[in-house]
């Protein structure tokens, strides 16, 4: 197998534009994850998100783990645990409306750094869906376009993690295997301690640990935006893969993931331009509303996404999908 694709963003500047977009999309349409090196977040910015969100854990999150951890028995478990995940979470929303102020224990430094932070990621989400509307022969804008619907922003927000070292990694993941619900995600992940893994051909792939770059995948939303049915066999064009994080016995991961989603009233179907027009009858993928996946998605997210989508597809046949209110 190929090696787990690494690009380097900075050559979209020179000769070497025409083989990084061939790399982006290589990686878009066969492994629906790739690496980013110089995507141009500073290291200064990203060595100071990391130190205030390890100082973060260990001074806010820590303690509270490990009595969770002792509460529900999970050391000394001696079965699979198939209903828990061996990680320490909080989330950051960004968009439509920021909660950072309202987040109790966060440093004022912390909070300033993870907002620089969170619109440097959001530049480079944006860059990055235009360069796949370009890869995809779609217009300019056509996919933050989407994700803008009526109330004109995206869903944006940053899950923050980290999976502390397990006595029992045999029996419990640090997240339990699933494709994300969402479009873009950027994951700024340890670069000592791994653990993330990605399903490719059947096999679990280990997305390697590398300082300063940072990894992205794609969501099931863009599997739906992507859909041309001339790939009919293989269904969507790109594909959100499943992926999962292993707790690891030694270490603590730190995992920084910023979804770059639709906004709640968007609505999402296939791409016309990317859809033939003698088939438009066979439709594979539904025409949704994202807040309403996003509701069935909590209760089903560590399973396969088909069975999403066919939910959305006999959804779509009883309701009305005209224009969507605003207020
Ligand atoms: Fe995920």
């Amino acid at each position: 197998m190929e090696g787990f694709p690494v690009i380097d963003l900075s050559k979209l500047n020179g000769d070497e534009r025409s083989s990084t977009m061939e790399m982006i999309k290589d990686a878009c349409e066969n492994w629906g994850f790739f690496e980013l090196v110089n995507h141009g977040i500073t290291p200064e910015l990203m060595d100071t998100v990391e130190r205030l969100t390890k100082e973060h854990y260990r001074k806010c999150m820590e303690q509270r783990f490990k009595e969770m951890v002792a509460s529900k028995g999970l050391e000394a478990v001696q079965s699979e645990v198939s209903d828990l995940d061996w990680e320490s979470t909080f989330f950051l929303r960004h968009l439509p409306e920021s909660n950072i102020s309202e987040i109790p224990d966060l440093e004022e430094d912390y909070r300033k750094a993870m907002k620089e932070f969170a619109l440097e990621v959001e530049k480079l989400a944006e860059q990055l869906l235009d360069l796949l509307c370009e890869n995809l022969g779609l217009e300019k804008g056509y996919f933050k376009k989407a994700f803008y619907g009526c109330k004109g922003s995206p869903t944006f927000g940053t899950k923050v993690s980290n999976y502390p070292p397990c006595p029992k990694p045999d029996l419990i993941k640090g997240l339990r295997a699933h494709t994300d619900a969402g479009g873009l995600i950027l994951l700024f992940q340890d670069d000592k301690v791994s653990g993330l893994q990605l399903l490719k051909d059947g096999q679990w792939v280990d997305v390697p640990p590398m300082k300063h770059s940072l990894v992205i995948n794609l969501g099931d939303q863009l599997e739906v935006l992507t859909h041309s049915l001339q790939e009919v066999i293989t269904n969507g064009k790109y594909k959100s893969v499943m992926h999962r994080v292993l707790a690891q016995p030694d270490g603590n991961r730190m995992s920084i993931a910023s979804f770059y989603n639709p906004g709640s009233d968007a609505v999402i179907y296939p791409a016309p331009a990317l859809v033939e027009k003698e088939a438009e009858d066979i439709q594979l993928y539904p025409k949704f509303v994202f807040e309403d996946y996003m509701k069935l998605y909590a209760g089903l997210k560590f399973q396969a996404k088909e069975p999403r989508f066919e939910a959305m597809k006999a959804m779509e046949s009883t309701v009305n999908l005209g224009p969507i209110a605003t207020v």
